[in-house]
């Protein structure tokens, strides 16, 4: 049996320190339940959006999009608000992303697997128009 570590809400370590599992949620309110999520340089990191809610993708979809350093997650949230063709991930600003979930709707969860990037500080917001405002933290590597 692989014993896990608990190191903060919603986030526990393998015993050997190389991964992270991550369960953020989403809920009706348009909130995440996590402001900060800590991981290590190194890391792989598998994380799962949980949408708590009852609501429908349409009104209350959520994602979960982790963003380069130095990006204004105003002015992409802007962006990806017109962006309903693609799921609210913008196609001209793919350079700006470092990784994303789909985008659900209530009672579903959506899992993804990605390497932890460099050692900062990084924006993770939810890109559904108006969201940004509220569902947004901050995802750091140390
Ligand atoms: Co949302």
């Amino acid at each position: 049996k692989l014993e896990t570590k608990t190191t903060a809400k919603g986030v526990e370590f393998n015993e050997d320190g190389t991964e992270a599992t991550v369960t953020i949620e989403g809920d009706d309110t348009m909130k995440f339940n996590l402001k900060e999520i800590k991981v290590k340089e190194g890391m792989k990191v598998t994380l799962t959006l949980v949408h708590t809610g009852q609501m429908d993708i349409e009104v209350m979809g959520h994602n979960w999009v982790l963003l380069n350093q130095g990006v204004d997650i105003m002015d992409f949230g802007g962006d990806a608000a017109s962006a309903a063709d693609s799921d609210y991930i913008p196609s001209d600003r793919l350079d700006d992303i470092i990784v994303h979930t789909d985008l659900i709707g209530g009672g579903e969860s959506t899992t993804i697997t990605f390497d932890a990037p460099a050692k900062g500080e990084y924006d993770f917001i939810c890109s559904f128009p108006g969201h940004v405002a509220l569902m947004k933290g901050k995802f750091i590597v140390e």
